[in-house]
């Protein structure tokens, strides 16, 4: 194991101790939401987020123990998108974090609540970080904010919605826009128009599918890492600049995903590789695999520069900055 895989291994650990720590807090609750919950929290999974919120919180003067609730919130949150993710409603998978996926286990009566309860649980986790004194209510609940903002509607939320319905748009049968063409809501215009923001002016394919990797996956890295920052007391410019850093490493993060889904084995990432079966609008099928490996590497190249701009961060702590995102988008797992 190199430096890097050694930081990441116990980094990983640390975030498992706190989010057991978390689960066991939970007060009247039935027994079997809990083990729902935790099954999936508990089956691994890399912990990029967590990670990236307790390594930006330290570039800024925090300990990572500091900021261990925001950063199992981040975690409980990308979870439940995961549970809910799997669902046969959406990409139908039976495979992730090397075990059989939550509704394969528990139904999908439970999986839809252990969802619920993971984002719920999430935020009264994030508001708790208030009472570390180096922290305070009022960056934790600025916190919140953000992961509230980032991982809804008007994030990771519409990017699921536009994932699922340009499900087979390439080929030109969408298979629930056309559920929807013979209704008012499709009539007369292509789906993509439905699918971007009202304010968006380009309905190009090319895109939509920008705003699905920016939001689907980029959005809850942008709240992990403007989080840590925010935590730290971060000035506005350098939150700006940290956020550019996590927007580029987030976009890299979904086409990483999506090259890995044709290149890598379903034993390799421990989840199943499905895009093609869903017909799912990726950068692969859209670009290909050499166009995709090159806009990883652009997004590195404008994450790098971000991080060199910083100005009130300490400089000596960045490391793990860079060192992320090199593995964002160098990694096979
Ligand atoms: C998978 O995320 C879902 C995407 C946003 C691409 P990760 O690749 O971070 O999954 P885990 O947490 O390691 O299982
Ligand atoms: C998922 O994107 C993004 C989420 C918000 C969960 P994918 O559907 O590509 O993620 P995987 O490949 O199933 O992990
Ligand atoms: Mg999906
Ligand atoms: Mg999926
Ligand atoms: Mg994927």
């Amino acid at each position: 194991m190199n430096q890097f895989q050694k930081y990441l291994a116990k980094r990983a650990i640390v975030v498992q101790n706190a989010l057991s720590k978390n689960i066991k807090q939970i007060k009247n609750a039935p027994q079997i939401i809990i083990d729902a919950m935790s099954y999936s929290l508990n089956a691994g999974g890399k912990r990029v987020r967590p990670i990236l919120l307790m390594a930006a919180a330290e570039a800024f003067g925090l300990k990572n123990t500091d900021v261990l609730p925001a950063a199992c919130a981040v975690e409980m949150l990308h979870t439940y998108s995961l549970i809910h993710d799997d669902l046969p409603a959406m990409d139908n998978d039976d495979l992730r974090r090397g075990k059989p996926t939550n509704h394969k286990v528990f139904g999908e009566d439970l999986s839809l609540l252990a969802g619920d309860a993971l984002l719920t649980y999430a935020f009264q986790t994030a508001l708790k970080n208030g009472a570390n004194k180096s922290v305070g209510y009022e960056r934790a609940a600025k916190a919140a904010y953000a992961l509230s903002y980032y991982g809804g509607v008007s994030g990771m939320i519409g990017g699921q919605v536009a994932d699922v319905y340009a499900e087979g748009i390439l080929e030109g049968k969408s298979k629930r826009a056309s559920k929807l063409t013979a209704t008012k809501y499709f009539k007369g215009k292509t789906p993509q128009y439905f699918l971007l923001p009202s304010e968006a002016k380009d309905v190009s394919a090319q895109s939509l599918l920008s705003y699905i990797h920016k939001n689907k996956t980029g959005a809850l890295i942008t709240a992990a890492v403007e989080m840590g920052a925010i935590l730290a007391g971060a000035e506005q410019k350098d939150l700006k600049l940290i956020g550019k850093y996590a927007a580029a490493i987030g976009f890299a993060f979904q086409v990483v995903d999506d090259i890995l889904d044709v290149t890598a084995s379903k034993k390799q990432l421990g989840k199943s590789n499905s895009d093609a079966q869903n017909k799912k609008l990726t950068f692969v099928t859209l670009y290909g695999l050499e166009e995709s490996k090159k806009a990883a590497l652009k997004a590195l190249k404008d994450a790098n520069a971000a991080l060199d701009a910083l100005k009130t961060a300490k400089k000596d702590k960045l490391k793990p900055l860079y060192d992320m995102a090199q593995f964002i988008v160098s990694r096979s797992y």
